[in-house]
């Protein structure tokens, strides 16, 4: 599908590197990073704004970050982001990290905030092993489980006003297919690395919230107020 060869391109360079630009921490050259995933629906979105709000977290959202490349005037990859998106398919995965990495670049350089909460990425194990080994190894990922019905329900609702091009009946049902066909492998790959966090996501967002809360002070994250 890529009409871009993005293995080649210049401005994607990131994913060459053969050592993590980052330790994992928030001093001098460190950054701490936890993944967010759950299925399309799952809370992904709202928890993160929580977590930012009282633990000091940047949020940074693939699914966002994609879509802001896809509306960027002059891009190159805004064709190719858009077919996939509709498609509910996963971007190749050099787009997807160097737009993180700059992120995470321009974050540092504006406010020195180096915590990180990556939402909608690690979706496909590829992603997961490259960014690890070329930008940061993540301390851990949040996984947010959650019925498809229940995602199917909210989805649905959102999608009416949302305006996102992929709301609807049509692209739900692809989105599902990618989430447990290539996404459910990286929960199981940090799973066995004994690196992830799940959370019951079928509740109402307060209550997820506070199994969030308690499920970060036991992993020794601390709220700044
Ligand atoms: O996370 P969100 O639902 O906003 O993602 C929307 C779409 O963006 C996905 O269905 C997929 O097409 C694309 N995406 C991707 N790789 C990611 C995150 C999102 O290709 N890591
Ligand atoms: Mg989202």
């Amino acid at each position: 599908m890529p009409a871009v060869d993005v293995q080649n391109h210049p401005s994607l360079q990131a994913p060459k590197r053969t050592q993590p630009l980052f330790s994992p921490g928030t001093g001098k050259d460190q950054a701490l990073v936890i993944f967010v995933l759950g299925g399309p629906g799952a809370g992904k979105g709202t928890q993160s704004e929580n977590l930012v709000r009282d633990y000091g977290f940047r949020h940074l959202s693939a699914g966002d970050l994609l879509r802001e490349e896809q509306d960027r005037k002059g891009s190159e990859f805004g064709d190719m982001i858009k077919t996939y998106i509709k498609e509910g398919q996963i971007v190749p995965m050099e787009v997807t990290i160097q737009l993180l990495e700059n992120a995470m670049n321009a974050t540092i350089a504006e406010s020195g905030n180096r915590k990180f909460l990556i939402d909608g990425f690690p979706r496909k194990m590829d992603q997961a092993v490259k960014f690890e080994e070329v930008v940061v190894p993540s301390r851990f990922t949040l996984f947010f489980d959650c019925p498809e019905a229940t995602m199917r329900e909210r989805l649905l609702n959102r999608g009416k006003t949302s305006g996102r091009a992929d709301d609807n009946e049509e692209s739900i049902k692809k989105r599902f297919k990618t989430f447990v066909e290539q996404s459910m492998p990286v929960v199981n790959h940090f799973e066995g690395q004994g690196k992830v966090v799940k959370v019951d996501a079928t509740k109402e967002p307060d209550e997820v919230y506070q199994e969030v809360r308690r499920k970060f002070t036991a992993e020794g994250i601390q709220p700044e107020q």
